[in-house]
């Protein structure tokens, strides 16, 4: 058993931050990373695009033993998590979308819950689909913040830096109106911008959907430990993926490789 792997899919270095929860709580575990930064972002995408891609993501990852699957982005899991689990109904795949709502449900005081994602995410409805399953009360605001990838792709993540801010501030505004007490970071780069909106909001409460998916996953592994074994792949140049990924997991501890999967 001891030779298999946790797969953990996103479309680029976003997912890291789910890696890195995974990481930390099980430290044992052998982990496998695939970024598609080919294809990065998935947010902006068509549905029947990020279908394909995440097919072909996790055709990748089946060329190696698994024990599960990790899908490291709220994007693939919401446009494409259901076809996954029905292609695969046999194979534990864990998503981001679930153990998230599941939190901002726990935190949320006054049940009135913002949901920052990419626009994929946003208009699969799948947060609140999610959300209200659980608490019909809910009161939602989705916004959806375009920009946010591709400066956390490239390495725009200080909280002083003005460029964040300004982003930040116009994607938070409609949330701070609407009066939530909790937001969902509902894409697994947002994380990394964690601190910049905490400084912008510091009395809501921050839900990361890496951190909250880390935690299910735990749970819910049928059998635990390896050798702490930690791969990465990418679909485009690794060296671009390193500088950026070293920002956040400082000591990566296992090799990047490029991969095609034309
Ligand atoms: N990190 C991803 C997510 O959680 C996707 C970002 C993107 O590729 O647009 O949604």
């Amino acid at each position: 058993m001891s030779e298999q792997y946790i797969g953990v899919f996103d479309s680029g270095i976003g997912g890291l931050t789910v890696f890195k929860s995974i990481m930390e709580t099980m430290p044992s575990e052998n982990l496998l990373y695939f970024g598609d930064t080919a294809h990065v972002p998935y947010g902006t995408k068509s549905e029947k695009q990020i279908r394909k891609f995440v097919l072909n993501d996790v055709a990748f990852l089946h060329r190696f033993p698994l024990k599960a699957i990790v899908i490291a982005c709220n994007t693939a899991d919401s446009v494409a998590g259901p076809l996954l689990r029905e292609t695969y109904p046999d194979e534990p795949i864990y998503g981001v979308i679930e153990p998230a709502a599941a939190e901002a449900v726990r935190s949320t005081s006054n049940k009135k819950i913002g949901i920052m994602a990419t626009k994929a995410t946003v208009s699969s409805g799948a947060y609140d689909r999610a959300i209200l399953k659980r608490d019909p009360q809910a009161q939602l605001i989705s916004v959806p913040c375009p920009l946010l990838v591709p400066l956390v792709e490239n390495g725009r993540c200080e909280k002083d830096d003005p460029v964040v801010r300004l982003v930040l501030s116009e994607y938070l505004e409609p949330l701070i109106r609407y009066g939530v007490d909790t937001i969902v970071l509902g894409c697994t780069h947002y994380p990394l911008l964690k601190e910049a909106i905490q400084s912008l909001v510091p009395e809501i409460r921050l839900i990361s959907s890496s951190d909250a998916a880390a935690k299910v996953l735990k749970e819910g592994l049928a059998s635990a430990g390896g050798h702490g074994i930690r791969r990465y792949f990418v679909s485009d140049d690794k060296q671009q993926f390193e500088d950026n990924a070293s920002r956040f997991i400082q000591d990566l501890q296992g090799d990047i490789e490029q991969v095609s999967l034309e």
